[in-house]
C-alpha cells in the first residue's frame, strides 16, 4: 500500500532528497545538492512510502508562492513506480493542503515533457517558458481553487 507521509526523521529527509536528487537532477548531471532550493525552509513536504517496504517511492513540495497562490515542486515518483497512480496521490496530498490553507489557485512550474500530464490533472499553461537549469525549461501552470 501506497501512504502520504510528511518526513520528519533525518532518514526521512534523507531517502526524500535522494530521490528527488535521482530523479530531477542526476540525469542532467547536476551535482549533489542542486535538489534543494532557497524555498526548503517554507516548504510543506509530502512523501510517498511502500508500506511494505518503507521505501520512498515519490515526493513533492509546496509553498506559498504570493498571498493566496501555492506552488508545487520538486515532484518525481521512481522510475520503477511511475504510471501507478503515486503521482495523482501527491498532487491530491498538495491539494488537500493547499484546501487547508485556503490557497485560491494552485500550480507548478512544468517541464516542458510533462505539460500533457499536469493538463490531464486539471492545470492550465499562465505563463511563458523559461529557462530552469541545463538544458531544461519551465512554464507555469495553474488551477483555481
Ligand atoms: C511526471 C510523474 C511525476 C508522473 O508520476 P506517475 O506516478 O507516473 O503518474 P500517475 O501514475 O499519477 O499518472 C500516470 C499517467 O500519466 C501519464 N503521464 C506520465 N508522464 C507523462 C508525461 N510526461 N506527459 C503526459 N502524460 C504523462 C501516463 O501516461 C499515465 O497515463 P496512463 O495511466 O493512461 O498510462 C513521473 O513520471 C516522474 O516522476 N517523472 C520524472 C520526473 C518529472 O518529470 N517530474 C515533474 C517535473 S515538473
Amino acid at each position: 500500500m501506497i501512504e502520504i507521509r510528511t518526513p520528519k526523521t533525518r532518514e526521512d529527509f534523507k531517502a526524500y532528497y535522494d530521490l528527488r536528487y535521482r530523479l530531477l537532477r542526476q540525469p542532467w548531471a547536476q551535482v549533489r545538492g542542486t535538489e534543494k532550493d532557497d524555498y526548503e525552509p517554507i516548504s510543506h513536504h509530502f512523501m510517498a512510502v511502500d508500506t511494505a517496504t518503507n521505501e520512498v517511492v515519490g515526493v513533492i513540495k509546496i509553498y506559498e508562492k504570493e498571498p493566496g497562490v501555492g506552488c508545487y515542486s520538486h515532484m518525481a515518483v521512481s522510475s520503477a513506480r511511475q504510471r501507478q497512480g503515486i503521482g495523482k496521490l501527491l498532487i491530491d496530498a498538495v491539494e488537500a493542503h493547499s484546501h487547508e490553507m485556503g490557497y485560491h489557485t494552485l500550480g507548478c512550474f512544468s517541464r516542458l515533457n510533462t505539460t500533457l500530464y499536469f493538463e490531464q490533472a486539471g492545470y492550465k499553461i499562465a505563463g511563458l517558458p523559461t529557462h530552469y537549469f541545463g538544458t531544461t525549461q519551465v512554464v507555469w501552470m495553474e488551477k483555481k481553487l
